[in-house]
């Protein structure tokens, strides 16, 4: 087999790790990004960790399957926990976690990492200011569509960075993205039918202030 049937998702995961030497996939579960990484190509050596034994074992099949095993360290453990912290890892990945679950991951790791790839299913904007208040830059903020949903994928190293509040809440280059206009606009149609049908509660004063932050985005974007 030289290539995987790979989701959009998984293929712009796979599309951010450049050419380097070793590469941890953190969550890794099915172990396709690891798989498809050594069938680019790109990397020579691979720790896969999961917090979940079934996770790591259907990465461990897949990788046996394909040849690869002899080029990868496969573990169960809690973030980077279980990882030697003498090894250098050129590229991190983190994907298809919450922000918050990224950024304890991130922030428990004490080995020498160049550059991480960090997909995130929900808090995005917490784990972007967090990033860029703790010296960390987002060289990569991409926004895409695959499947019925929209992501957030950031390439990130050590450095300096400053965001304004709409980078932090839409990605550092939200105006020049479609799949971000096309995304706010729905968001503005379903916040406005929301608070045109809802009476009083507290989300709708948090609700309003989005609505004028979409506004505000869509007007820098077109
Ligand atoms: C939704 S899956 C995402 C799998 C893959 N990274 C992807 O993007 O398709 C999340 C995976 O992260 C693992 N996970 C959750 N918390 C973790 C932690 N603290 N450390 C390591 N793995 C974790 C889960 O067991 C699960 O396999």
């Amino acid at each position: 087999m030289n290539k995987l049937k790979l989701s959009k998702r998984l293929q712009n995961i796979c599309n951010l790790v450049e050419n380097c030497h070793t590469v941890a996939d953190i969550g890794c579960d099915h172990g396709k990004v690891v798989a498809n990484l050594f069938l680019e190509n790109k990397i020579q050596y691979a720790i896969a960790s999961d917090i979940s034994q079934p996770s790591v074992e259907k990465t461990r099949q897949l990788l046996t399957e394909l040849g690869y095993i002899d080029q990868c360290s496969i573990l169960v453990g809690d973030g980077l926990a279980n990882i030697d912290p003498q090894t250098a890892i050129d590229c991190c990945i983190i994907a298809g976690m919450g922000g918050r679950e990224i950024w304890h991951i991130l922030t428990q790791s004490v080995h020498s990492i160049t550059s991480w790839v960090l997909q995130p299913m929900k808090d995005e904007s917490f784990l972007r200011k967090q990033l860029v208040s703790h010296g960390y830059k987002i060289t990569k903020d991409i926004f895409f569509y695959d499947k019925g949903k929209y992501y957030t994928l950031l390439k990130v190293e050590q450095g300096k960075q400053r965001l304004n509040a709409l980078q932090v809440a839409f990605g550092v280059t939200f105006e020049e993205n479609q799949d971000f206009l096309r995304y706010a606009n729905q968001e503005l149609q379903n916040i406005k039918e929301y608070l045109e049908s809802a009476t009083t509660g507290k989300s709708k004063k948090d609700l309003k202030k989005r609505y004028q932050l979409l506004q505000k985005a869509i007007r820098r974007s077109v």
